[in-house]
């Protein structure tokens, strides 16, 4: 193998620079040359392919978002799509792929490795946390950290003006963002889609609070809960509730920003990990983080065997919210 590719797709997340930094320092270890193609499959079908040098990735460990672009492809979907990026590749020489990404990344990356037999080794790249086979992904913890300030300052507001706030955080169908940061910001209560949610009975646990002397109480709503969006469920509430209700949606403001150290450090190791995969022929994987080791995962179980909701953080959020 001389040559490799690198690229991100679907929603960007903090940390993408760091690994794609690491990919490209590893690779020259083993004297590979790295082309960054540019937005995703969609760059890759449209041959925005440009090669990085050390230039190009000194100093982008600490910048957000992604400096190879992102885009989600929906041309990628068809066999016609792949055949012109599988030409893209051949054309340029390169002989591997790197994916950065969440699941819908994998899936492209399992078609090229089934169709064309075209190694390729998947990072996983979202700030949703809900891929199978890594107990973390790229972003989650900027993420994570972002949305804990912001409900920390929306704590303060409340507070004094004796609110109740709905705080909606991303998270797409997973709720591993809203349980994480409504433990760490002592929410009143966390609405997840892995649970299904009854907003009566929201109703009743904040009447509860505010009878025992709550001031003020905020819940963290994942975007994906199946009682709607915050918006929604303030509606329904506000009819319950004798309290004054507000809502933020915190939206993309969790995808940006400086990552995290957890986020630059395992950005790195999994960067290191997916070249030194590819150049020992290991193909058709995601090396993930699972019990503070990196590990190779088949890249259809990223997407088939998702990882549950852990129910002693469920429990934790409960007791704590009482
Ligand atoms: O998958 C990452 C994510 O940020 C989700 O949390 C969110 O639902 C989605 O992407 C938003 O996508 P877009 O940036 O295309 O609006």
């Amino acid at each position: 193998m001389k040559s490799i590719g690198v690229l991100t797709s679907g929603g960007d997340s903090a940390g993408m620079n760091a690994a794609i930094r690491a990919v490209v320092k590893t690779a020259f270890s083993y004297n590979l040359k790295v082309f960054g193609i540019r937005r995703g499959y969609e760059g890759l079908i449209e041959g925005d392919i440009v090669p990085l040098d050390y230039d190009s990735v000194t100093g982008i460990h600490r910048e957000g978002g992604t400096i190879i672009f992102s885009a989600r492809s929906e041309e990628f979907y068809k066999p016609e799509g792949r055949k012109k990026a599988m030409d893209n590749l051949r054309s340029n020489g390169i002989e591997g792929l790197i994916t950065i990404g969440g699941d819908g990344t994998f899936q492209g990356a399992h078609k090229l490795y089934q169709e064309y037999s075209f190694p390729v080794v998947g990072v996983p790249g979202t700030i949703d946390n809900d891929i199978g086979g890594t107990e973390y992904t790229i972003g989650y913890d900027t993420a994570c950290n972002i949305a804990l300030d912001a409900i920390d300052k929306i704590r303060d507001t409340a507070r004094s003006h004796g609110r109740v706030f709905l705080v909606e955080v991303m998270g797409r169908h997973a709720g591993y963002i809203a349980l994480d940061t409504g433990i760490a910001a002592g929410a009143e209560d966390i609405l997840i889609p892995e649970i299904t949610t009854d907003v009566s009975k929201v109703a009743q646990t904040l009447s509860e609070g505010i009878k025992k002397g709550w001031r003020c109480a905020i819940v963290v709503v994942a975007e994906g809960d199946d009682a709607g969006g915050a918006f929604k469920i303030s509606k329904e509430l506000k009819e319950k509730v004798g309290k004054d209700i507000r809502v933020t949606i915190l939206g993309h403001i969790q995808r940006g920003g400086s990552p995290t150290a957890i986020d630059r450090i395992n950005a790195s190791r999994l960067g290191v990990a997916a070249v030194d995969m590819l150049v020992s022929d290991q193909t058709d994987i995601m090396v993930g983080i699972v019990s503070g080791e990196v590990v190779p995962t088949r890249l259809d179980k990223t997407w088939t065997q998702k990882k549950g909701v852990d129910t002693n953080l469920i429990r934790i959020a409960k007791l704590l919210s009482s």
